[in-house]
Formats: C-alpha cells, structure tokens, sequence
C-alpha cells in the first residue's frame, strides 16, 4: 500500500480532535497535524485546556502531542506509550491549512456538514461549503496521489463530487477518495476510538482505491483487530453512516411513542423497554424513553437522508424517516406541555429552574439540546424566570444557543427571563418547578462531575428521577412533588446551602404547583 508519513485532519472539531489524536498516540513515526481556520479553536488544542470535554482525552493528547520525556517530567503517570523515553511529539495543531495540505499524504476531511438553513432544500439538504471550501483547498495544493479521506458524514455520492472538484482544478491527476465514516459518541469518544465495534472503509473498485484503503487500513490496524476493519463500497459506507443515525433515532421515536401511550394507562415503559430488550433480536441499548434525541448528528442526519429519498423520487421513503423527527418534536412538546399543565396553566410569576443543558450526559456540548425546544415553549407562557445550571456546558456555550430565541424573547437583556448560573442550588433556590432535562449522575447521586461544580443533594428530595422516570412520572406528578421530608444526604460532603435550598424548595404548607418534574 501507499507509504503514509505526514497526515493533514482539516477540522479541529468534536470528530477532527479526538480521531487525530488516537491516530497518532498509535503511529508515533507518523506526523498527524489538524488544521482549523478558528485560530481559538486551534490555540486551545495547544493548551492545557483542551476547547472539548472527553474522558480520557487529556492523557491521549498529552503523550502524542507532547512526547514522552514531557509528559515524564510531568510526572504523569507511564503509560505503555511513554515506556520508550525517545517518543517525540508527533500531534500538532496549527491554523496553517494550505502548508499542511501541501506535504500531506492524507487528508482527513472532518469539517462540519450541518444542514443547510437558507435556498434550496433549506431545513433538509446538507450544507456542503465546508466541505467543498476543503476541497477546494486540497485540490489547489495537495501533492498528486494524495489520498482524500471523508471522516464528515455526508449524503451518499459525496465522492463523487469531490472527485469533481479535484478534477477541475488539477485534471488527470489521481487523488484516491475514501469514505471513512465515524461512529464514536460524544462523551465517550476515546472509547469508542480505542475500541471501536467495526472501522468502515469505502473505496472504489479501483486499483487506486484498494492500495489506498490499504493504507487507511493499515493506520488502523496499529491498535484495532484486522477483524473489526469492514472494507465496503464507497457509496455504501456514505450511506451506511447516515443509516445507523437514522435507525437509532427510530428506535428513540418508537420507544417514545410507546412512552406516550404508558402515559395514559399506568404501563411503565421503564419495565417495557427492560423486556423488549431482554429479545436478543431487539437488545437493549438505545431504548431509553426521554425528551427526544438532540445532539448535533440524529437530526440533521436524518433530514439529510429524507432529503435524499425525496430527491431520488422516494417520497414514501422520506416520508418513513421524517415521522421519527415528527415524533422527537412531539416527545418534547408533551413534556412541555404537562410542566405548563401541572403548574396551573400559566407561569406568569414564576420561576422554573432547569438542572442540565447539555444534549446528555457527559458532555459541554450545548449544541441541539432539547432544553432549547423546552425553554422556548415554557417562554410563551411569560415566566418571570427560567434558571439554568449545567456542570459542563459553558454559560457563553449555553447563551450563543439561546441566541435564536433573542428575537421574541429578548434572553440576552440584563433583566430578561433567561439566566444561567454555576452553581445548582441557585438555580433551585425559590423556584416553582425544577426541569431536569440532562441526566446527568450528578442529579442523581450528588457527585461532582468536574472539580470546580458542587456536589448536588437535589436527588435525594425526589427519587433520582431521570429524564425517563420524569417522562413516565408526569401523569402522577403529584407523587414526585418535592413535600416529601428530605431524606439524609448519602454524600458526607453536603455544601452548606443544601439544608437551605431544602427548606426553601420545601413550602409550608405545600402548595401544589411547586414540585420537581
Ligand atoms: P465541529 O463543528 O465541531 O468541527 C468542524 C471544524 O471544521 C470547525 O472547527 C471548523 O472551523 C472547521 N472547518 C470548517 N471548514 C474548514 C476548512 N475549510 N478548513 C479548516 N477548517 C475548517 O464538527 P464535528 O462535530 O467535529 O463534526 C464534523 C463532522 O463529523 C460532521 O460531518 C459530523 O456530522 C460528523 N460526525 C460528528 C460526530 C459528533 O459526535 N460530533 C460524530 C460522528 C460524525
Ligand atoms: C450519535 C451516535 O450514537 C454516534 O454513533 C454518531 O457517531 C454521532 O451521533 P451522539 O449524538 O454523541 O452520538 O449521542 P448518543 O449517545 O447517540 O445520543 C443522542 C441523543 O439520543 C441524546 O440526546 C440522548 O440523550 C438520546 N438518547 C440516547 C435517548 O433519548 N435514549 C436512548 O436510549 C439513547
């Protein structure tokens, strides 16, 4: 296969950072550099405080972005890639994208494929100027031969277009293209990374596309099992990463839409999704009832797949795939709705604290939260507050998000309706209704998720409800009321103002519409 010695990752994002990374912790004699126009971005990259939060990322920078004789004089702990002292810094990041390109042997393309928002196929199609403002870049300067990797998802056929761009801009040259979607997950990136369930690599049928799958191959089997490195068809592995999306958001919509009828009969869907799971052909993951999937992927995915069904005439198709958002929506509209309900049809006056921003657990992504879908339907009913606290997501993060909201609502304004706060038992404090709308452990066994955010006790007063429990719970609302006497804190390291915020979430003599949903 094609000799590989220097890699260029254009994007320094949630996909570009962590995969680089783990490429390189694995190829020490390979030079893997990640390119980004955002100077900030890139900048944290080379700081002590990395611009994402994964477990485990840290430590994988560290050793391949600063070699082994630093991290020792650290004092980090060894790892088997620090024993051999002679491990030089073979990760860097930088803002030169064109000087990269220029020496690479591969590029990874791993920029943002977002929907587009304006023009044609707005709401549905894919945005492709990143991706073809890449392309454009790799065709001005890359060297011939240079082997183009697709790590961003795309809609099927992407390949072809860039084998087009390439064309017109360097005719007759080869630049192999390969499709090498990815699977990992936020919040669990470097697992999934280091452990990943199958590596899918798509290549022509060419003599070119083999020899650089091969080579793509070959970087992976540094630390995956040649088992688990599925080569496929190029526009199978485009279509293959859009379809696992689409088919674990179905599973979403269809166990929340199984949750919407347990409302309505006292079935616990908690129990149902237990026991479907238990059938080996269903299994268990990905049948968590809650307020819908967010995240910056299921969505836009599935838009991106309807888009393509309807444009290749598959109208009943497309129509299949747009109900698992129709249903998502529905999910978080029905949530709303009983918090509106259940606190006596109006919120003028009051103050509802939200506890968790982030799309899951495990992340400071504020991105695609469906606490954004809430807050905007509980806005229209004129609150006088809505409180946020989350442990990871920045309030800057959490703001630029809320930003849409600006027009109708003016969130941003001194004394508008909208307040993040970093510390839990503010946002509680006085508060009519608590929303926990990530779930996050912290919520339920009051630990710390990082050194600086405080241990939470909340959890004790309303039995560790999760966004689940709370989604089946709602029609009983009045048994997870917060009346109930506050059990003694499990954790030994109670903050001070936890008996305070108790009492004061505790009404005497209770009032009804104060209670945790
Ligand atoms: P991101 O927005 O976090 O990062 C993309 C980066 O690309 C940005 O920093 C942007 O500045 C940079 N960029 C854009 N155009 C550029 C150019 N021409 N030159 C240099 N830099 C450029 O996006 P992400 O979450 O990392 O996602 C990237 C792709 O991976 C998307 O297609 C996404 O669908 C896919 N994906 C994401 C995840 C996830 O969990 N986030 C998982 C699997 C796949
Ligand atoms: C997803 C895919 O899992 C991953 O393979 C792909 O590469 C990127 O998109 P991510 O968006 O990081 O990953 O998170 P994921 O764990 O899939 O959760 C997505 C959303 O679904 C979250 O909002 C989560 O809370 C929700 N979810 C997940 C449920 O509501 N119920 C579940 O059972 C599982």
């Amino acid at each position: 296969s094609v000799p590989i010695r220097t890699i260029c990752c254009i994007g320094a994002g949630y996909v570009g950072g962590p995969t680089a990374a783990v490429i390189a912790l694995h190829n020490p004699h390979i030079r893997v550099v990640v390119v980004d126009r955002d100077q900030r971005r890139i900048d944290a990259w080379k700081s002590r405080h990395l611009p994402i939060h994964e477990p485990g990322l840290e430590d994988v920078v560290r050793i391949a972005r600063d070699g082994a004789a630093e991290t020792r004089r650290r004092g980090d702990s060894p790892t088997r890639h620090t024993m051999d002292a002679a491990r030089q810094p073979n990760l860097f990041f930088s803002t030169a994208c064109i000087e990269t390109i220029e020496v690479a042997d591969m590029c990874l393309i791993s920029v943002n494929t977002p929907t587009k928002t304006r023009g044609v196929g707005a709401g549905r199609a894919t945005d492709m100027a990143a991706l073809e403002g890449a392309c454009r870049d790799i065709a001005m300067h890359a060297k011939a031969g240079c082997i183009l990797v697709e790590k961003s998802t795309v809609p099927c056929k992407t390949g072809q277009l860039i084998k087009d761009i390439m064309e017109a801009h360097r005719p007759g040259v080869v630049f192999p293209v390969l499709s090498n979607p990815e699977f990992l997950s936020e919040g669990t990136a470097i697992r999934d990374l280091m452990q990943p369930d199958r590596v899918v690599i798509g290549c022509e049928s060419t003599i070119s596309g083999h020899r650089a799958a091969a080579a793509l191959a070959n970087l992976y089997a540094a630390w995956v099992p040649r088992s688990r490195i599925a080569p496929i068809g190029i526009w199978s592995s485009e279509l293959c990463k859009l379809a696992a999306n689409a088919m674990l958001a179905q599973r979403i919509s269809s166990i929340n839409s199984i949750s919407a009828i347990c409302e309505r009969t006292d079935a616990d869907v908690g129990e149902i999704a237990k026991s479907i799971g238990l059938d080996p052909r269903i299994g268990p993951q990905f049948l968590k009832a809650g307020l819908g999937f967010g995240g910056s992927c299921f969505r836009k995915d599935i838009a991106s797949l309807t888009y393509l069904a309807e444009s290749l005439g598959l109208p009943e198709v497309a129509a299949y795939w747009q109900q698992v958002l129709t249903m998502n929506d529905f999910q978080r509209d029905r949530f709303a709705g009983h918090v509106i309900a259940t606190l006596n049809n109006s919120l003028r006056g009051k103050k509802v604290a939200i506890l968790g921003y982030a799309f899951k657990k495990n992340t400071g992504d504020a991105r695609e939260s469906p606490a954004l879908d809430v807050i905007r339907i509980l806005l229209e009913e004129g609150p006088k507050s809505i409180t946020i606290y989350d442990p990871l997501c920045s309030e800057a993060d959490i703001k630029r998000e809320l930003s849409v909201l600006e027009r109708d609502y003016a969130v941003s304004m001194p004394d508008g309706p909208v307040e993040v706060v970093p510390d839990p038992y503010a946002a509680c404090g006085n508060s009519n209704a608590v929303l926990i709308l990530t779930d996050w452990d912290m919520f339920k066994n009051g630990k710390p998720v990082t050194q600086s955010s405080k241990p939470v006790t909340i959890a004790e007063t309303y039995d560790g409800a999760t966004p689940t429990d709370v989604l089946h719970l709602t029609p009983r609302i009045e048994r997870v009321t917060i009346n109930k006497p506050p059990t003694p804190p499990r954790t030994p390291k109670l903050s001070p103002l936890a008996p305070e915020l108790n009492t004061r979430l505790l009404p005497e003599p209770p009032c009804p519409a104060d209670c945790v949903v």
